[in-house]
């Protein structure tokens, strides 16, 4: 990169969580109640180049080659750049700014785009600042953007950090296992609709801290489910992993149903397919599965499983699409710009 230039692009995969964060104890700060723990998938992608410079007369933002005019997502976009901004440079923002991003996946459908969205949205930030941060302050600052970002900055297994302090500076990712420990691992990501989701995470989470039955037990839950996963990692032992991670998973969709307003992102179709898999494993056949806020399914299994489950799963025509993922790397900067 020219250093006199200030523009950068980087690539990251989105996670998923094996345990789920769903709950904040500071809505601002994006401070969690629990640790989670995620897996980075490979195969899908955002690239995001940011570029600072004279030319522009405006902020742009680009995302999926549809320019958002001034939407809350391009607000959120330029509210990150201004935090990394204000973090690395001593100055007001006096220079306007252009963002392309793409996403190999939908957006905003429950494939978790916004973890691989704001990580690469920060890293190229921080790279076209030309910023020297740690890696635990680049998943700090990606927090800010979106809570499970934070864990999309490295690859294989990694844990988010609730943190105690009311700052945050405690609060950010760490990698377990790195992307080269399980090269058998294996996700499916089920496509059963690519719409947005009805409502956010962001809101959804907030009306189930506030008035869910359920959300006291959720957490002494889930601290208790990180312990025995990390054991389940470390053994490689991949049924107890599974069964973690699926119960995680379908005990925070419970916490979700039991808020008011009730929030139910499972459909029918996803109600069948989760009855699919559990049927299959009492066919032999080990998998599990997890789902975060979306009606979409990420099936846990291993590679020698997965020609025998994409085959059963052919007789389910509402399925749009299978993406078999394995354990994908962290935030890289890329040569090729955007633009
Ligand atoms: O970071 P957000 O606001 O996209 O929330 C993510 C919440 C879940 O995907 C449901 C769980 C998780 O840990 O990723």
């Amino acid at each position: 990169m020219n250093p006199t230039m200030m523009k950068a692009t980087s690539r990251a995969h989105p996670n998923i969580a094996l345990i789920k964060y769903w709950g904040k104890r500071n809505n601002e700060l994006i401070l969690p109640f629990t640790n989670s723990l995620s897996v980075t998938l490979d195969n899908l992608e955002t690239v995001t180049t940011v570029d600072f410079s004279s030319i522009y007369r405006e902020d742009l933002v680009i995302l999926n080659e549809v320019e958002l005019l001034s939407n809350s997502t391009s607000f959120k976009i330029i509210h990150h750049i201004d935090l990394i901004w204000d973090f690395l440079m001593n100055r007001p923002r006096d220079i306007f700014v252009k963002v392309v991003s793409k996403n190999n996946f939908p957006t905003a459908a429950g494939f978790a785009s916004s973890s691989s969205g704001i990580a690469a949205l920060t890293y190229a930030t921080i790279l076209a600042l030309h910023g020297e941060l740690s890696w635990s302050q680049i998943s700090l600052l990606a927090r800010r953007g979106s809570g499970s970002a934070c864990r999309s900055v490295y690859g294989g297994f990694v844990e988010w950090h609730a943190g105690k302090e009311h700052d945050g500076r405690d609060s950010y990712a760490t990698k377990v296992h790195s992307e080269y420990y399980w090269p058998d691992f294996r996700m499916l990501v089920i496509v059963l609709s690519s719409q947005p989701k009805y409502i956010s995470s962001r809101e959804a989470m907030a009306v189930s801290v506030k008035t869910s039955p359920l959300f006291p037990s959720w957490i002494i839950r889930c601290e208790r489910d990180i312990i025995d996963l990390k054991k389940a990692l470390d053994l490689k032992a991949f049924s107890m992993l599974g069964k973690i991670a699926e119960e995680n998973s379908l005990a925070m969709h419970a916490v979700m149903e039991a808020s008011q307003p009730s929030i139910i992102y499972h459909t029918s179709e996803t109600q069948i397919i989760i009855s699919a898999i559990q049927s299959l494993r009492r066919t032999g056949l080990n998998c599990y599965l997890t789902s975060d806020a979306g009606s979409n399914i990420q099936i846990i299994a291993l590679h020698k499983d997965i020609s025998s489950i994409l085959e059963s799963l052919k007789q389910y025509p509402f399925i749009q699409k299978i993406i078999t993922c394995g354990v994908g790397k962290g935030v890289e900067q890329i040569k090729e710009d955007l633009f």
